[in-house]
């Protein structure tokens, strides 16, 4: 057995990504903010609904395709843009999208990737491009023209990072920029020797789509992280993402609404889906996770933008309850960079069908045979769940007895 197949769920898939990982790394990928209350919420929210067990219905039959932003999906699961994939491994983002062609979900590549928008068109993986507003609309236009140039079904915007959020991980390992990497870190690096000849081999790391824009402007890593730094736009607006919407012919994302008045503002600006997600837990600290809010969400928008609950997502079970509760399915970030530290593309690849087959049996253990038929008649809270115990459908027509 390879330590991949190994690897049974996403934890145990962490547990291999924190062998392979120098400290300075394992921390840049874990953190949150501050106290990271946010990052523990999304996980612990889960646990705070029950799903349905319905037995004796007929699950011959199992179709866990969905819709994710107008591409057809085996699973309602998508890769949520991570920058800098190589850090975590040199094959980087090209072995998550071509991991994430294979299983047939779309692969979101971020505006700070370490691979091109071209060479991921290239692996003719179901794309979509994740955009930060900068300052120099000039930039931001290249970058829009370059994505629709090369066939990228749909535009993620990230709303949720108006300031840095404070990483204080990073802080102590070193992992700023420039790079203050305590003797600690250092000496983690020099414990972890193929992952340091990996990253002292790899030629291309760089951020690959803003350099060749700004390649005249700063040159040299770090240099152009720092230029980069400084152009997010801090007075991004809704007339902002009004403009983008004029822009950009394909599906708009928001990515970072959570709030159900800022969703309802999206789907106004003309957005066609909400990933509702605190960055993983990396920005607002205290904020809340996105199951939280995901029904008001849903009350307030009806059926007008796909919901993508995006944070947290560890489990098939997390999967269906999101979609109980009224998402159209989920996105991971962490999960994926865990199979790529740990076996690059194999590893991405086993971290997808670990999810693709938790979601088939679960589905079929709670008596569902497609998503469609998953409703809030499936979920309780366990609030509801521990006043009223025997009760907790009574409030809601059922389909099934
Ligand atoms: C991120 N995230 C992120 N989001 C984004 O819009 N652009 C980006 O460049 C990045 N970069 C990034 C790097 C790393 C290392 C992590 C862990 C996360 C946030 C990401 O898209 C997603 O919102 C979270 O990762 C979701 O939470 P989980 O699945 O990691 O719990």
């Amino acid at each position: 057995m390879t330590a991949l197949s190994k690897a049974f769920n996403i934890a145990d898939m962490q547990a291999l990504a924190a062998r392979a990982l120098p400290l300075p790394i394992r921390e840049y990928l874990e953190g949150g903010a501050d106290d990271e209350w946010t990052l523990a919420r999304n996980r612990a929210v889960f646990g705070e609904w029950v799903l349905a067990q319905r037995t004796l219905v007929d699950v011959g039959t199992i179709d866990t395709g969905a819709d994710m932003l107008g591409f057809r999906s085996a699973m309602p699961l998508m890769l949520s843009p991570t920058g800098m994939s190589q850090l975590f491994h040199a094959a980087g983002e090209l072995a998550v999208a071509r991991a994430a062609a294979q299983a047939g979900v779309p692969y979101g590549l971020s505006t700070m990737a370490t691979t091109s928008i071209e060479a991921i068109a290239a692996t003719g993986a179901n794309r979509y491009f994740q955009l930060y507003l900068f300052r120099d609309r000039g930039l931001t236009r290249a970058l829009l023209e370059r994505a629709a140039a090369q066939g990228y079904g749909a535009l993620c915007l990230t709303v949720d990072t108006a300031m840095a959020g404070n990483r204080e991980r990073d802080l102590r390992s070193g992992m700023i920029m420039p790079p203050r990497f305590t003797l600690g870190s250092l000496l983690s690096f020099a414990a972890h020797p193929r992952w340091s000849l990996g990253a002292l081999k790899n030629r291309s790391f760089r951020l690959a789509n803003i350099v060749e824009h700004v390649g005249d402007i700063a040159s040299g890593g770090t240099s152009v992280i720092d230029y980069v730094n400084e152009q997010f736009d801090r007075t991004a607006t809704w007339q902002d993402v009004e403009w983008l919407r004029r822009q950009w012919p394909g599906k708009l994302v928001i990515k970072g609404a959570i709030m159900p008045g800022d969703c309802r503002e999206a789907v106004a600006r003309g957005a066609d889906a909400i990933m509702v997600s605190n960055h993983g837990g990396r920005q607002l600290d205290t904020a809340g996770a996105p199951l939280d809010y995901l029904p008001a969400i849903r009350d307030r928008i009806g059926d007008a933008a796909q919901l993508i609950v995006d944070g947290g997502v560890r489990r098939g079970t997390d999967v269906l309850k999101a979609i109980a509760l009224g998402a159209n399915g989920c996105s991971i970030g962490r999960p994926y960079l865990y199979g790529l530290a740990a076996g690059g593309e194999a590893g991405v690849a086993r971290v997808l069908s670990i999810f693709r087959s938790e979601i088939e049996r679960d589905m079929g253990l709670m008596g569902r045979t497609r998503l469609s038929d998953i409703t809030p008649a499936d979920i309780d809270h366990l609030s509801d769940f521990r006043s009223k115990p025997g009760q907790v459908h009574t409030r809601r027509s059922n389909p099934l007895p």
